[in-house]
């Protein structure tokens, strides 16, 4: 096998033959995207549910649907398999599309813990496929334009940052084995270093338990850069309904940017009338399509992509950890 074999100039001259696993509400969405790119062909769908596996595989026209990985892999010609399962089950099925030689796109958190960081990177290093950390807002073209600036002198030296994301209180229940700051705050921890190009120093956070929670309801968390700067960040499972929008302000030496994410579009007939038009619209651009153009498109020139990789979201989750570590423990961590 070659360490990341990809390396050839020449593209595929077919179509890009790829596997979902996991068909929930974001497998879903995944789905969608890859039935849209006319560059690839969506061969199977995979769940432990067959059902769900089944109905999705015909509503995006894809030609099998599939128990495990195993089945799907075993069926011959996949080139890419993209993981949606939900965060505790990512690493098996990518260790396995690696293994039959296939990239990976695999949703956030990569994995949950460093130990299985070292095994993922390790399974990456020798596979002649790649991994690419399915961290979406760095499509998303108001972050694009924000670091934009921020790269081009808008704010001077970036010297605070702070981000803001709440959430409904039924993330509680719907990913009850998962800490607010991987499943969540991991969104603002991947931006603030892609942002800054930044290395935490200390961390300080504290965590909100509530009655009857499986999870902190709340998590604030102060980060001190190795160049000074501040990040804060708060997270929260906790809203009735709704939506609060996420925000983020850059405060520089010279300068400041502010960023608030809200849905745009509204439909007031349908019964989620706030319409995602950034992220993940029906039609049209967003940010998960070009997520997924730049996965497919690396797969057919044979490059890992460049926009987001193995070693970013590895450095996102030893922060992720030392946030945990810190609010869990109620003290200072370096
Ligand atoms: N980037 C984002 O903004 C964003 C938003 C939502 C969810 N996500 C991520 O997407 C992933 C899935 O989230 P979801 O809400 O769709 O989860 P979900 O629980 O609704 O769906 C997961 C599906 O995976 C199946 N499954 C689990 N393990 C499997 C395995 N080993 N093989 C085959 N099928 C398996 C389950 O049966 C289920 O149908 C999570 O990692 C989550 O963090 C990302």
């Amino acid at each position: 096998m070659t360490t990341h074999g990809h390396s050839s100039a020449t593209a595929l001259e077919r179509p890009v033959r790829v596997a979902v696993v996991g068909a929930g509400a974001f497998g879903t969405l995944h789905a969608r995207a890859f039935a849209a790119n006319r560059d690839c062909t969506l061969v199977s769908i995979v769940d432990h549910d067959e059902k769900r596996a089944a109905a999705l595989a015909e509503s995006v026209g894809a030609t099998a649907s599939h128990q495990s990985i195993d089945d799907a892999l075993s069926s011959g010609g996949i080139d890419a398999v993209s993981v949606v399962t939900a965060g505790a089950f990512h690493l098996a099925p990518t260790l396995a599309a690696l293994d039959a030689g296939a990239s990976v796109l695999i949703e956030k958190p990569v994995v949950l813990t460093s130990s299985d960081g070292r095994i993922l990177r390790e399974a990456d290093a020798r596979a002649e496929g790649f991994v690419m950390p399915a961290h979406i807002l760095r499509f998303a073209g108001a972050y694009q334009e924000l670091r934009h600036r921020v790269r081009h002198g808008a704010v001077g030296a970036p010297r605070a940052l702070s981000f803001r994301r709440h959430r409904t209180a039924d993330h509680d229940t719907l990913f009850p084995d998962i800490h607010p700051v991987l499943m969540t705050m991991i969104h603002d921890i991947d931006l603030a270093l892609w942002l800054t190009g930044a290395t935490a120093r200390t961390v300080s956070a504290r965590q909100v338990e509530a009655p009857g929670r499986n999870q902190p309801l709340a998590v604030w968390a102060e980060v001190e850069t190795t160049d000074g700067a501040s990040l804060s960040f708060q997270v929260s499972w906790s809203l009735p309904s709704g939506s609060l929008p996420d925000a983020l302000e850059v405060i520089g030496d010279a300068g400041a940017l502010s960023l608030s994410l809200s849905p745009r579009l509204h439909d007031f007939d349908a019964a989620t009338p706030a319409i995602d038009d950034t992220l993940t619209p029906d039609a049209a651009h967003g940010a998960l399509r070009e997520e997924i153009r730049t996965f497919v498109d690396a797969v057919r020139f044979h490059t890992p992509p460049a926009a987001v990789t193995l070693d970013d979201a590895l450095n996102g989750l030893t922060l992720a950890e030392q946030i945990i570590r810190s609010a869990e423990q109620n003290r200072c961590v370096s």
